[in-house]
């Protein structure tokens, strides 16, 4: 098996995430616990939760939680739907059954490093940048153009790690359109939808219009639940399914039960879990634009439009690199620096850093980040 680089942002997180005194880059919303997560459950689910029988549970996940995370869809059923260790196992099950050592693969760049380096890994792969200069959309055009006649896979992310940014609805048809008349497999990593201010307007769950989409959801992010480690994939294709179930016995096997009991109160309470996190971003957001409009010669910040990410430009002398790396040293702050997400895969902005807005705890760190400037200055 080919050697996998390290991971930049995670062995980044190894290091500081549990070190840092303020975490102000994280991409899942606020954590909740246990107790809170059962308060919410009707007594059946209470119940279900405590009879849960610890033994081996299905490959293809418990089936009423798989219909439970259908009905989150449009068009799906529970036959549409594999689960997975959270949305990591599913990424990397995808990959290595759609593509293969002649294959060609499309990612986004700047990408979640698993996006890139698992295709990497198999077959060739290109990069398609994300503009800055237009919202970091996507350039359809420029998709066409990277198109082979073996290309299998194309992997999208929206709303976008690190940017937050949401492709336009007629961009994302017309990439299915394209993607339709190749052939071409889209996996859309769907773990941040219903996350962002609210209003924030969501893109149509892949699954659900591209009989080749495969969506990708878990509790991690938009739930703030990424300790019960479920995921999964939904497809029309369900050949597909049974490939990446038969892949999922040399993996995880089967999910944690608890965490599959877990996992469907979550999502049967999927609109007060999200009400809840969306407010915590609309309360957070502001403060980041105001924070940014004290120091305009030093940031630069487009409102992202949606999860609680986003990707603006430092403009200090020293480069975004020796800043952040002086904020979490001497102040304790936690970001992302752009290094993380550089890629083989062309060349990524630089100067840039990956901010977070949905956790509680925003204004002690912002004031850190501010004393912090202030004392270098
Ligand atoms: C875009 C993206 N995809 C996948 C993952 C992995 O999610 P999980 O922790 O559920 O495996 C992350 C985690 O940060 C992510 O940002």
């Amino acid at each position: 098996m080919t050697t996998l680089p390290d991971f930049k942002l995670e062995t980044h997180f190894s290091k500081w995430e549990f070190k840092a005194r303020y975490h102000m880059t994280a991409s899942d919303a606020q954590s909740i616990s246990m107790r809170e997560l059962l308060d919410m459950a009707t007594p059946e689910e209470r119940a279900e939760f405590d009879d849960q029988w610890l033994g081996y549970t299905e490959t293809f996940g418990a089936p009423d939680l798989r219909e439970t995370i259908a009905s989150t869809f449009q068009n799906q059923t529970a036959q549409n739907i594999l689960c997975f260790a959270g949305a990591s196992e599913g990424i990397f099950a995808a990959n290595n059954v759609i593509l293969d050592k002649d294959s060609h693969a499309l990612v986004v760049t700047p990408n979640y490093q698993s996006h890139e380096e698992l295709p990497l890994a198999i077959c060739d792969a290109t990069g398609i940048p994300l503009d800055p200069n237009d919202n970091w959309s996507l350039d359809i055009d420029r998709v066409a153009a990277a198109i082979r006649p073996n290309t299998k896979l194309m992997t999208i992310n929206f709303p976008h790690n690190p940017t937050g940014a949401i492709l336009p609805l007629d961009r994302y048809m017309a990439l299915i359109e394209l993607c339709r008349k190749h052939g071409i497999y889209i996996l859309h990593d769907e773990i941040f939808n219903g996350l962002g201010p609210t209003g924030t307007k969501h893109l149509p769950l892949i699954a659900d219009v591209y009989e080749r989409g495969l969506s990708l959801g878990v509790t991690s992010k938009s739930y703030g639940l990424p300790a019960l480690r479920i995921g999964w994939i939904a497809c029309q294709d369900t050949e597909i399914l049974s490939k990446m179930e038969r892949l999922k016995h040399y993996l995880s096997i089967c999910n944690s039960g608890p965490s599959e009991r877990l996992a469907k109160i979550a999502i049967n309470h999927r609109d007060e879990l999200l009400k809840r996190n969306n407010a915590i971003i609309d309360e957070n957001l502001p403060k980041w634009t105001a924070f940014f409009e004290r120091h305009p010669d030093l940031f630069d910040w487009t409102v992202p439009d949606g999860s609680c990410m986003g990707f603006p430009k430092y403009k200090g002398p020293e480069g975004v690199e020796a800043f952040a790396q002086s904020l979490v040293e001497q102040s304790g702050v936690l970001l992302l620096p752009g290094s993380i997400y550089y890629t083989r895969l062309g060349d990524t902005p630089t100067n840039h850093f990956r901010l977070g807005y949905g956790r509680h705890g925003l204004d002690e760190g912002l004031a850190a980040m501010e004393a912090h400037i202030m004392s270098n200055k």
